[in-house]
């Protein structure tokens, strides 16, 4: 299984604070940002990994992370996106390092509190398809949101005014080597992205996709009141870690 983590986009929705940096490069407590999504990679034994990052101050990745060594990692990959394509359009880019293996996908952004190795073992047993982490959440119209039927979802809905559930599809996708081609017949959506949640919704349709749902605390970190709520969970829980 290889790892990619997606650190490109130009974090609008941080603007000022991403006037002069990567969202990805931001603190979150003690650690860049970045190193959360990494840190979860290697913590569930994933050892070859891509970097996807875009935008301004790509270089600066390369001065943070180097080879990986933070991580105990021997090397580690980048590659960079231009523009502003969409998750999906970045997740492309990882076609020929993932070389036909199987791939986690981790938002840079995502900050996970669970070891997730045993759902990539899930994943792992699965003879193909794709397998998605979800978490219960207060504000689910901020997220992908899952229509859930017993142990299948049946739909995603990218932020739904209605939500159909209180769960938000957060930001670890598991695929197989179809996605690459999955993503090559996107349509942009309407704000001119490749949506990942029509990737999780080709899979949805043709059965292939299977779901677990997070036992600890989860956040994106991309609006001033989410990294806010990154910070503190962090800090909690290293504190009472300490103790
Ligand atoms: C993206 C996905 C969304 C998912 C979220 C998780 O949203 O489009 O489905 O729930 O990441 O962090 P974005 O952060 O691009 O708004």
């Amino acid at each position: 299984m290889k790892g990619v983590v997606l650190a490109g986009g130009l974090g609008t929705r941080l603007f000022p604070l991403t006037k002069v940096t990567n969202k990805h490069l931001l603190p979150v407590y003690n650690k860049p940002m970045v190193y959360y999504p990494i840190q979860t990679l290697v913590s569930a034994g994933v050892r070859e990994i891509l970097l996807v990052t875009g935008g301004n101050n790509a270089g600066d990745f390369l001065k943070l992370i180097g080879n990986g060594r933070d991580f105990g990692l021997r090397e580690i990959d980048y590659t960079y996106q231009e523009g502003e394509g969409g998750i999906a359009a970045a997740l492309s880019l990882a076609e020929d390092f993932a070389k036909g293996d199987r791939i986690v996908v981790i938002l840079g952004d995502n900050i996970i509190e669970d070891d997730i190795t045993p759902y990539v073992g899930e994943f792992a047993k699965q003879s193909s398809g794709a397998r998605i982490l979800l978490k219960k959440v207060d504000d689910p119209e901020r997220f992908g949101v899952p229509l859930l039927r017993g142990k299948k979802i049946a739909m995603i809905e990218e932020k739904p005014k209605a939500p159909k559930s209180s769960y938000a599809v957060t930001g670890v996708y598991m695929y197989d080597p179809q996605v690459f081609s999955i993503v090559k017949d996107l349509k942009p959506s309407r704000r001119g992205e490749l949506e990942i949640t029509d990737v999780n919704n080709y899979y949805i349709k043709h059965d292939l996709m299977e779901y677990d749902i997070l036992k600890g605390f989860w956040t994106d970190a991309g609006t001033f009141d989410s990294l806010l709520r990154a910070n503190e969970l962090v800090a909690k829980n290293l504190k009472a870690k300490a103790r």
